[in-house]
């Protein structure tokens, strides 16, 4: 990888989980009236199927890197309410639906699911089905934490339908996991790992970040060789998002320059890519990896590969709905975003309110716009076709991504755009080209990390 693209390149990008991204959602266009009308057009328009994610924010102990919306407590007492206040926001939904809803998906992030007990988690996952049913090509995953999953957590799950788990593993370097206040020794994940196998779950995933403080090619190299003795089908290599200025997300105990950047970031992306390569495993989009017999790979051959607020899947579903505090929902439409704070959040589903605090509904545009993003970020292609005339900006757009033409990163023919090879590490920057809402307004504060 030339040195010169990565310098020219690395500039702060949005990761498109969504398109607008959350900080140019135009609360002004949404209220809580208009979100409930979206839900119900998208409730009808895909025959009752939704997928969930279900926000569950315990964590025991703060890992320095981390970015999630989590709150630090040994408190256990407190799982009981906020499981019951979950079932209750899920209430305020049922009451929009005319049919019992099918759920295609669930995923349990976090936070830390696997704070909750096992006994709990089943009480939660019962109450959602008192009142719908599962669609006949389900998925159920969640994110355990291997210092805490236990058999019990895994074989209640199992017996609920979950036939997928994720596992933060991040790196097994110990001056990296002491930095970053994460203890874990492999043993821990082997032991999870294998424990999720002997139950019958079809697809591990590991997280590995590359980036993090004191992090050098011989941590990755190290870290994606103990990975390789376990062989989890799918692999998440996340690229490590330094956004300290986010609010009370705990980045600390290490300094600016303790973390990799640039080609030296990028050299530690592609170090592990290689590696992963050589035994059979596939780069999936922008960060993901998996084997070549997984479902994710053979969608994305399909080019039917989906992303959403979970990451990449295989189901396509236009509806997902969010709960739990921070939890964001998506109609297709529209998205919502839940309040933050989880007493602010418990309060107004006491009240009967559906917690949103903000939003955005997407006019013609931003769902053109979209589609490209998710065409780009799925299957590395693009076309724009006369239907999309409504895009009135296509000139500036086009005129745009001449110059990721001519350091070769994309080919442009007859209004399809194919990313090569050399541009992958770019994606998000080929994105930004479409993005109409940072071309309108560069953002003054700090909001995005960097693209590499
Ligand atoms: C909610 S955690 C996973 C479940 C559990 N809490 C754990 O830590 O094992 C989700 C994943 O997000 C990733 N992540 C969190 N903060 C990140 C950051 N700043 N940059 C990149 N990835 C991050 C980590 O790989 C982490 O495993
Ligand atoms: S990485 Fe996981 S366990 Fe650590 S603070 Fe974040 S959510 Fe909690």
């Amino acid at each position: 990888m030339s040195n010169s693209l990565i310098q020219k390149y690395n500039v702060p990008g949005p990761r498109y989980t969504s398109y607008p991204t959350v900080p140019f959602w135009d609360s002004s266009t949404f209220s809580s009236e208009k979100w409930k009308t979206s839900i119900k057009q998208s409730f009808s328009e895909n025959n009752g199927e939704l997928s969930l994610y279900i926000h569950l924010p315990y964590c025991e102990s703060l890992c320095t890197f981390c970015g999630c919306h989590k709150r630090i407590t040994k408190r256990h007492e407190l799982e009981s309410p906020y499981i019951k206040t979950l079932l209750e926001e899920w209430k305020l939904y049922l009451f929009l639906f005319e049919t019992t809803p099918k759920v295609k998906e669930i995923h349990l992030g976090g936070g830390t699911p696997t704070f909750f007990s096992a006994e709990n988690l089943k009480q939660l996952i019962d109450g959602i089905f008192k009142y719908a049913e599962k669609a006949d090509d389900y998925e159920f995953s969640f994110e355990g934490h291997p210092n805490n999953t236990t058999k019990e957590h895994l074989q209640t799950l199992y017996n609920l339908g979950f036939r997928r788990v994720s596992y933060g593993v991040q790196d097994y370097n110990l001056e990296i996991q002491q930095a970053i206040h994460r203890i874990q020794p492999f043993e821990n994940v082997k032991k999870a790992t294998d424990l999720a196998r002997e139950i019958g779950y079809t697809s591990i995933s590991h997280d590995l970040i590359f980036g993090l403080p004191f992090q050098k090619m011989e941590h990755v190299v190290d870290t994606i060789n103990k990975t390789l003795l376990l062989m989890p089908e799918r692999i998440a290599f996340y690229s490590y998002a330094h956004v300290p200025w986010v609010k009370g997300n705990g980045q600390r105990g290490f300094d600016e320059y303790d973390i990799p950047k640039g080609d030296e970031k990028r050299t530690l992306y592609e170090t592990g890519k290689k590696l992963l390569e050589e035994l059979g495993y596939v780069e999936i989009g922008m960060d993901h990896f998996a084997l070549k017999r997984d479902s994710l790979t053979m969608a994305m051959n399909e080019k039917e590969l989906h992303r959403n607020f979970m990451g990449y899947t295989t189901q396509k579903t236009n509806m997902m709905i969010g709960l739990g505090a921070s939890s964001i929902s998506d109609s297709w439409y529209a998205f919502a975003q839940n309040v933050k704070n989880i007493e602010e959040y418990s309060q107004l589903v006491e009240e009967g309110i559906i917690p949103v605090f903000r939003g955005h509904v997407l006019d013609k545009e931003d769902l053109i716009i979209r589609k490209h993003i998710l065409n780009l970020m799925c299957n590395l292609q693009t076309s724009w076709e006369s239907s999309d005339s409504i895009f009135e900006d296509l000139p500036n757009v086009v005129t745009a991504l001449s110059e990721f033409e001519n350091d070769g990163l994309i080919s442009i023919c007859r209004g399809r755009l194919i990313v090569n090879e050399k541009g992958r590490p770019f994606v998000r920057n080929i994105c930004m080209a479409f993005d109409m809402y940072l071309k309108k307004s560069k953002p003054e504060n700090k909001l995005f990390s960097m693209t590499v």
